[in-house]
């Protein structure tokens, strides 16, 4: 299946819960996510049947990759009984999915057993830094680094790997902590991954002088650490990969403001109400959850989901870099809570 600028369908990513215990303060500022924020009601939530339905309806199409985002997955009552679900699923070659989680690893250590008894392959760890102060500052709510690190451990001896870890770098934040990161994560499996700060949602307050381009990240490790450029694992990757030149292990820069990837991008959003967005950064969706409880047939919301997709035209990243001016601007923006990171 492909969208009108050539693109296949080849991952879907589901928002499993809009919530999260914690509140960074690149996606979930408390000043807007207080105590009285309106969080989805329970029943407005895609069922675990309703997700699944998607997923297989999804994998019909050729996609091979199904990722649970959120808020945080983990806080999703009952994720391991979706994950068995899933992991039921077949492409028509009959092929299991590739089934991914990114999750803050708060709960991990509780769960990581059980994701991977349900049929889970691999986890991909939110961390922003190693220096218990910084990250306490930017999950804002006083979370410890230890606690996440034991997460990793626990997700590594069960088998939840290769085991990526993402960086959101937001300057005058952690920047500082780039190099210590990098060091910490040589000579381990972890693939650590730096994100640019995106312009995700509109509640986070973004400002193009408070991101890092990668080019200055990769600059800033190479100087301590040598490293060279590898070729992408897959069309359509969001990192760009490297390696160190003594072996040490793998990195990856996710440059979507410097560097946008649209061109090649496969990836299509569920959020947590169960609408269909086909870019992070869409203002609205397709309500597919008002079709399944319509009763809408398996063969008609295919149909609709095949035309969606084959409508596709979006290339925001790519419009921000081109234009000074913000390509939505006017417009309301999706959290990437709700969307899905
Ligand atoms: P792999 O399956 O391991 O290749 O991971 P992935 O890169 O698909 O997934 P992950 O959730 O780790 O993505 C990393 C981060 O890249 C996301 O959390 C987002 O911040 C960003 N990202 C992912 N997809 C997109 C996208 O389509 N557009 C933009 N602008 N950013 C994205
Ligand atoms: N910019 C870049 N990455 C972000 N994430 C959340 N908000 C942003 C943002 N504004 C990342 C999280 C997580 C993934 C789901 O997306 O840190 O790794
Ligand atoms: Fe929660 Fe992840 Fe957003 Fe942080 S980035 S507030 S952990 S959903
Ligand atoms: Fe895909 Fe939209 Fe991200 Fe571009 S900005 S890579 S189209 S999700």
């Amino acid at each position: 299946m492909i969208d009108a600028r050539g693109r296949p369908l080849h991952d879907i990513r589901f928002s499993v819960t809009d919530r999260c215990n914690f509140r960074c303060v690149y996606c979930m500022p408390k000043e807007i996510f207080g105590r009285d924020y309106a969080f989805m009601p329970r029943d407005e939530l895609l069922s675990f049947e309703e997700i699944t339905r998607l997923a297989r309806l999804a994998a019909a199409h050729g996609v091979e990759k199904i990722r649970l985002t959120g808020g945080e997955p983990l806080l999703r009552k009952g994720l391991p009984d979706l994950i068995a679900m899933l992991a039921e699923l077949r492409t028509p070659a009959g092929e299991a999915l590739d089934l991914a989680v990114t999750t803050n690893g708060s709960a991990l250590a509780f769960l990581a057993q059980d994701l991977k008894d349900a049929g889970l392959k691999r986890v991909t760890v939110s961390l922003d830094s190693l220096d218990d102060a910084t990250f306490r500052s930017m999950n804002d709510v006083n979370f410890p680094v230890k606690n996440i690190l034991h997460g990793l451990d626990v997700a590594q001896k069960v088998g939840l790997g290769p085991i990526k870890v993402n960086m959101v770098v937001k300057k005058g934040h952690n920047d500082q902590d780039i190099v210590a990161m990098a060091r910490h994560f040589t000579d381990t499996p972890v693939i650590l991954r730096f994100i640019e700060y995106m312009d995700v949602g509109t509640t986070n307050g973004w400002q193009v002088g408070e991101v890092v381009p990668s080019a200055d990240v990769i600059a800033r490790i190479n100087a301590e650490l040598p490293l060279e450029e590898i070729e992408p694992n897959y069309t359509g990757e969001t990192s760009q990969r490297w390696r160190y030149r003594d072996g040490g292990g793998e990195i990856g820069v996710i440059s979507s403001v410097t560097q946008s990837f649209c061109h090649s991008c496969s990836r299509a959003r569920i959020s947590v109400d169960g609408k269909l967005y086909t870019c992070l950064f869409a203002s609205s969706g397709h309500d597919l959850r008002a079709l399944m409880r319509d009763g809408c047939s398996d063969d008609k919301l295919s149909a609709v989901m095949a035309q969606i997709w084959r409508d596709r035209t979006d290339r925001y990243s790519e419009l921000r870099s081109l234009n000074t001016k913000r390509p939505t601007d006017g417009t309301q923006k999706i959290e990437m809570s709700y969307i899905g990171g």
